[in-house]
Order: structure tokens, then C-alpha cells, then sequence
């Protein structure tokens, strides 16, 4: 059975969806603080299969200890954390506390229940203002100009020293680029709360009329258009890397990194142009100035992920955008269910309680539990 931490999220029930369809049993512990249980019943509901779903939090020790006791665990994929880099400015020991300290308590309760193979979601913000492009994991890391930022370079050095400190450690540090996109089905995908801060989620959202237009952040940096350049990578490819690190991972001791992008940049003009040549709409925009902490290029040299994992991109940025498009379509308040949903829920029982462990098996074909994972 393999633990995702932070399982119910954009990432993570990817990873989850894709986890199930190779065939492998799945305990997702997430606190919800950013996610929804609808989205674990879609992805059962995509998979045909049921998952095991804890709502609790890495941070409590006692929590993980019981699950690891409970459960047969042999690996851990670790999405758990908060991940908006300007509220990790405003409220920096939020994410200290979170990303760190969770990781760290994770850990700990890995080590103690003989669980020693992890996959940490780590970031190319490491690598701070690249020296060049394409960037390759024997880049220098560089300053993370934020406290998000700091936070996963933290977990990647405690992840390195565990490591080289106890040989029975498998660590995959896998940095992505740029995750955009959604499952094909319009499922599931990506349902930020609040205005949006990534470029993809701005534009879908201003597209069906939530936002009124985007802003460029920048048009004079050294690019060809003189808009920022990423390498944006589709979020199932991304999800399929994690697979093929878990299993390099039953090979190899050590801390290793893989970066998980395209190996190829796109302007942000370029992304509005493919966005209204597939919506057949012309998107309302304004050149502004550059954001703050940005940076003019970024993408990867993906070839080692390649190489070593037999992992590769397969999705270009037209499947991209068409995906993120069909999910904000679909769902064009995301997760949320309207009031009168949730009132004929309320009337529902509640799930059991086990010690101090809220456990709920979320069963998409079953009615009851159904609609308790709407809750
Ligand atoms: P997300 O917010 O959608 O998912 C994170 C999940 O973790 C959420 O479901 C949230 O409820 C849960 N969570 C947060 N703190 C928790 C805690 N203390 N205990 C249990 N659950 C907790 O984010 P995502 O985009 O899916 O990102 C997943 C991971 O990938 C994060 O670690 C993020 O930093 C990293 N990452 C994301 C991106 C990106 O662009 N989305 C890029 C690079 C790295
Ligand atoms: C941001 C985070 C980074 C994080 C990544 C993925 C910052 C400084 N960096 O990276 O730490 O790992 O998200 O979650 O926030 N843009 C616009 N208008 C917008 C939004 C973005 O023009 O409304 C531009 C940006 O200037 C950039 C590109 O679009 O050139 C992509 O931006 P974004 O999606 O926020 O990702 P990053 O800035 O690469």
C-alpha cells in the first residue's frame, strides 16, 4: 500500500488516479485545508477502484503512527504542504510549520514504523534565477526568494542529510517545472481558492467571466516576445513521473533528483494565443508590470529523469490548455457544491470515528459513503 500525504489535492489525486490504474492500494492522509473529499470520489469513480482516505494531519505524530500501524505502508508520496508563495510571505511560520515541520514529523514516523521509500514534491523554484536554461538537476540551487521557496529547499536538504546518514533511506526529490492542465476526463483538476495566483488558473477563470482581464506581468524581459518564459508540463504526465521514481526507488539508496518538466519554454503570449485558438474566444488582457520575484526564463533539461526513470513528456501544450479548459468548463466553481447539495448531505449519517482517527472509506458506487465524502 502506498501513502500519499496531501492526496486529495491538484497533484496528488493525479498521482492517486494513476496510482490505482497501475494497480497499487491507496491511503490518502490529507487535512482538506486545500482540497475537497469529491475529489477522491471522482478519482474512484475514474479508476473503478476504492481508496483509503484519512482526513488528519502530518504534522501529529500520534496520527501517523496509527496509520502506520494500521496499515500495510510501504511507501510514501508526499504532496502535503501549502504552496502559495505570496501568503508564505505574509504568513511565513504557516509554512515553516507545514511544509518543514511536516515533513520532518513524516519522517520521524517513517523511520520508526521501517518505512524508508518516499517521493517528496519538491520545486525548480530551488533553483532560484537560473544561471542558464535549460536547467540540469547539477545546477546550483539558488536563493528562493520566499519563505515557500526556502521551505522546499529546507525539506530537500533534511531529506539529503537523512540520507547520506542512514543508508536504508530511498528518496526521490523530483522538482517540477511548471504543473498545468487536467485529466482528460474534466474530472478532476486544479481549484484554487481565491483569485488565482498561477497563470493558468487566471486565464481559465477569466475566460468564463470570473475575473475581468489578466495582467501580463512584464513584456520588456529578454525573451522573443518579451513576456515570461516556463516550461509547463501536463499535470497526468507529471502524476505518471511519480510512478516511475517509486519503482527507481526499489532499486537505488539515497537522495536523488529528478527534474519533471517538458524541456521546452513558452512565452506567456503564447499561452493566450493557443488559449483562444482552442476557445475560438479572444481573451481580455493588458500588458502590467513585472511581478515581483519573477523570473524572465525558466525550463529543464528533463534528460536525467528520462535516462534514469524512462520518464518523458507526452502531452504538448495545446492537450494542456484543451484539459484545463473542459475541467474549468465542467466545474466552473471547482469542488464546491451549491447549498442545496450540501443540505440533503446534512441529512445523511455521519462516518464512524476510530480513536482518534477520523476514517472514511470513500466509496464512489456505495450512496451512503458517497455522500459522506461530499461533506
Ligand atoms: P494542493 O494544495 O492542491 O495540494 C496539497 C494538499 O496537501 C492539499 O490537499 C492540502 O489539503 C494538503 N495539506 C496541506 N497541508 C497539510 C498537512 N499539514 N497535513 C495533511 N494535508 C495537508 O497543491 P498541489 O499543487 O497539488 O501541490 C502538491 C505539492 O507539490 C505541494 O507540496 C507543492 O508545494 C508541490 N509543488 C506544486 C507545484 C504547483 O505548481 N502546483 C509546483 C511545484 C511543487
Ligand atoms: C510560481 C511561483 C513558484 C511556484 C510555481 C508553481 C512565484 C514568484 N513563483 O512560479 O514558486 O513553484 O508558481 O506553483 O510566484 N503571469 C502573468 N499573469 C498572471 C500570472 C502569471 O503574466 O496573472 C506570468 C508570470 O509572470 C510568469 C508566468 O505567467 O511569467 C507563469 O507564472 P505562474 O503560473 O505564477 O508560475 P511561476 O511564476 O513560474
Amino acid at each position: 500500500m502506498i501513502l500519499v500525504t496531501g492526496g486529495a489535492g491538484y497533484i496528488g489525486s493525479h498521482a492517486v488516479l494513476e496510482l490505482l490504474l497501475a494497480g497499487h492500494d491507496v491511503l490518502v492522509l490529507d487535512n482538506l485545508c486545500n482540497s475537497s473529499r469529491i475529489a477522491l470520489q471522482r478519482v474512484e469513480q475514474l479508476a473503478g477502484r476504492t481508496l483509503h482516505f484519512v482526513k488528519g494531519d502530518i504534522r501529529r505524530r500520534a496520527q501517523l503512527d496509527a496509520l502506520f500501524a494500521q496499515y500495510p505502508i510501504e511507501a510514501v508520496l508526499h504532496f502535503a504542504g501549502l504552496k502559495a508563495v505570496g501568503e508564505s510571505v505574509r504568513h511565513p511560520l504557516n509554512y515553516y510549520d507545514n511544509n518543514v515541520g511536516g515533513s520532518l514529523t513524516l519522517c520521524q514516523a517513517m523511520a520508526d514504523a521501517g518505512v524508508f521509500r518516499l517521493v517528496f514534491s519538491s520545486s525548480a523554484t530551488v533553483y532560484g534565477t537560473p544561471a542558464t536554461v535549460p536547467i540540469n538537476e547539477q545546477a546550483a540551487t539558488g536563493l528562493p526568494t520566499n519563505p515557500y521557496g526556502q521551505s522546499k529547499l529546507m525539506v530537500e536538504n533534511l531529506l539529503r542529510d537523512l540520507a547520506n546518514a542512514d543508508p536504508r533511506w530511498s528518496i526521490a526529490l523530483l522538482r517540477y517545472f511548471n504543473p498545468i492542465g487536467a485529466h482528460e476526463s474534466g474530472l478532476i483538476g486544479e481549484d484554487p481558492c481565491g483569485i488565482p495566483n498561477n497563470l493558468l488558473p487566471y486565464i481559465t477563470q477569466v475566460a468564463i467571466g470570473r475575473l475581468e482581464q489578466l495582467n501580463v506581468y512584464g513584456a520588456d524581459y529578454p525573451t522573443p516576445d518579451g513576456t515570461g518564459i516556463r516550461d509547463y508540463i501536463h499535470v497526468v504526465d507529471l502524476a505518471k513521473g511519480h510512478l516511475l521514481a517509486l519503482e527507481k526507488l526499489r532499486q537505488v539508496k539515497g537522495a536523488h533528483i529528478w527534474n519533471l518538466g517538458t524541456g521546452q519554454g513558452h512565452s506567456v503570449l503564447e499561452l493566450i494565443r493557443v488559449f483562444e485558438e482552442i476557445t475560438q474566444t479572444r481573451l481580455p488582457y493588458r500588458l502590467a508590470p513585472r511581478r515581483e520575484g519573477d523570473i524572465a526564463a525558466c525550463w529543464a533539461d528533463p534528460t536525467k529523469a528520462e535516462r534514469e526513470l524512462g520518464w518523458k513528456a507526452e502531452r504538448g501544450l495545446t492537450a494542456m490548455i484543451a484539459d484545463a479548459w473542459r475541467w474549468q468548463v465542467q466545474n466552473p466553481s471547482g469542488y464546491r457544491v451549491t447549498d442545496r447539495v450540501k443540505e440533503s448531505i446534512k441529512r445523511i449519517p455521519a462516518s464512524p470515528i476510530s480513536g482518534n482517527i477520523q476514517r472514511e472509506a470513500v466509496m464512489t458506487r456505495t450512496g451512503t459513503s458517497s455522500a459522506n465524502a461530499l461533506l
